[in-house]
């Protein structure tokens, strides 16, 4: 038998204001099998809304408060889920850096960087559990990263970061297991974009080979090539940019 498409179904960016989450909002927004496109970002309202002509903006700060107020207005607007990206991340900004050593380890930068990885990713398929578990068809794909993997890690480093995608992991296929009895029309996806060409990436790129320095346009377009033929195994898969599967 056919499994059901995402045809027809709407989609959901949450952290559109990023650079994978814009390119995402535009690969979405280009797909006439997609009904509409909602994107959530912290700021940038207007001038993503302007940017990306993005019909249904809502602003969120990723409080418990503003992610149910979000929750309650995708209710209000019927949303039917297809498609579902996270693209929240955090490797540095002004103050914090990814730790060379272990003696670089601070206790408000390791909490930081769980936050923004783990914990809101999590806290978000918390809350769109309800709306998922009535879908016959919703993929939910959630940017990781190959250093998450334990067994692929021989560089060591940026120990927040690594930590806090492996516990990223760690959610995502403790749903799927959940999914699978209650939600079996979900799919769940752990991607690494591999390199991309945005904020996140601009300090460590200068190593990077020219082939291998992705924009966030192929990324966006392979990650959501790989969600459309996507099968609800009830699996979490953790792949990358070319699809191959990333080692736990
Ligand atoms: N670029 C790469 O080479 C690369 C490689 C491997 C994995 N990734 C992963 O891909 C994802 C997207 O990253 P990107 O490259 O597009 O980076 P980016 O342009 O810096 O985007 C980061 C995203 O995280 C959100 N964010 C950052 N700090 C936050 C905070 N304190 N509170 C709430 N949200 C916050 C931003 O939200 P707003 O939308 O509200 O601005 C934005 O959507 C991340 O999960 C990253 O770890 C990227």
């Amino acid at each position: 038998m056919n499994e059901p498409t995402s045809e027809g179904r709407d989609a959901l960016v949450i952290g559109a204001g990023g650079g994978i989450g814009a390119a995402m909002v535009e690969a979405l927004l280009d797909d006439s099998s997609v009904r509409r496109v909602f994107a959530v970002s912290r700021d940038g309202q207007d001038a993503d809304a302007q940017r990306h002509e993005v019909p249904c903006h809502l602003h969120c700060d990723h409080s418990d408060e503003s992610i149910a107020a979000v929750v309650a207005e995708l209710k209000a607007q019927e949303f039917s889920p297809g498609n579902i990206v996270i693209t929240l991340g955090l490797l540095h900004d002004d103050d914090l850096q990814p730790e060379k050593a272990i003696e670089r380890l601070n206790r408000d930068h390791l909490q930081q960087v769980l936050t923004v990885n783990t914990v809101l990713p999590a806290l978000w398929l918390s809350a769109l559990a309800p709306l998922l578990r009535r879908s016959e068809r919703a993929v939910v794909a959630c940017l990781s990263a190959r250093v998450g993997s334990i067994g692929d890690n021989h560089l060591g480093g940026w120990y927040s970061y690594r930590a806090s995608k492996a516990a990223l992991n760690m959610m995502l296929k403790t749903a799927a297991v959940e999914f699978a009895r209650r939600a079996r029309g979900v799919k769940l996806i752990a991607f690494h974009p591999g390199t991309t060409d945005t904020r996140l990436s601009k300090p460590f790129q200068a190593r990077v080979p020219e082939d291998k320095l992705f924009t966030p346009q192929f990324v966006a377009q392979s990650l959501l090539t790989q969600m459309q033929s996507a099968s609800c195994d009830g699996q979490l898969s953790y792949v990358d940019w070319a699809g191959k599967t990333v080692p736990w």
